[in-house]
């Protein structure tokens, strides 16, 4: 067994978090790190601390356009959501669909991924449209998106919903997560957009 592979059971070991729950830290991480992650073990580590997944609540959606603007204002989208109101506003419309459903991940308190959606009735079942998915920069590649689809689905199928359906970019790394998490591409559909006042 690798020392990275070692450390890692020790942290996640069931015996240790029940023995440290009393303490009042809330895991290995805390007490042996006290929130330093200046080196790249405990780095390590961190992605591995405890996730909070919670539905999407009002109260989290200031916190949720900051994220929002830090992951898609940077590679691979450069979009240019200069304004923090004008960002606010988009997500706001998307929460305030009254078939809307959404997911916040939390680490250590701090929102790190979150999944915007909402309900489509659809003859051939009822379908969940992701509207926005994205996690925190820094925490990217370490299984948080897989986590959260994985969450995401267990409850739509409990729900009786049968399909997942989204938008996203070809050839950036997303296309790639969701070709991994059973995703396909259905050629038969093209998005069609006609620019206004323009002939
Ligand atoms: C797409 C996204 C939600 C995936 O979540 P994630 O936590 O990074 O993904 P996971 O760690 O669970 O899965 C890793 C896989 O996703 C892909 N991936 C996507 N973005 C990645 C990134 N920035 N870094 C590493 N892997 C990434 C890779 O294929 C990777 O597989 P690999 O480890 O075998 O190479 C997340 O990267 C993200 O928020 N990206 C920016 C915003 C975005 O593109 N959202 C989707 C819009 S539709």
């Amino acid at each position: 067994m690798s020392i990275k592979t070692s450390i890692k059971d020790h942290f996640t070991n069931s015996q240790f978090k029940e023995h440290f729950k009393s303490s009042g830290l809330k895991n290995h991480w805390n007490y042996f790190f006290q929130g330093d992650i200046d080196n790249e073990v405990s780095k390590q580590l961190y992605f591995d601390s405890e996730l909070d997944f919670r539905g999407f609540s009002p109260e989290d959606l200031d916190e949720c356009t900051l994220l929002y603007r830090k992951v898609f204002t940077q590679y691979p989208w450069y979009d240019e959501w200069k304004s923090f109101y004008q960002a606010r506003k988009y997500l706001k419309e998307l929460i305030d669909n009254p078939v809307f459903k959404g997911l916040v991940v939390r680490q250590d308190s701090k929102m790190v991924a979150v999944c915007l959606g909402h309900q489509r009735t659809w003859w051939m079942g009822k379908e969940f449209v992701v509207d926005e998915f994205f996690v925190e920069n820094g925490r990217q590649g370490n299984g948080i998106g897989t986590r959260t689809l994985d969450l995401l689905t267990t409850n739509l199928l409990k729900d009786g919903y049968n399909r997942l359906i989204l938008l996203t970019n070809k050839e950036i790394p997303a296309e790639m997560f969701y070709l991994k998490n059973g995703f396909y591409n259905n050629e038969k559909r093209t998005v069609m957009v006609k620019e206004l006042g323009k002939i």
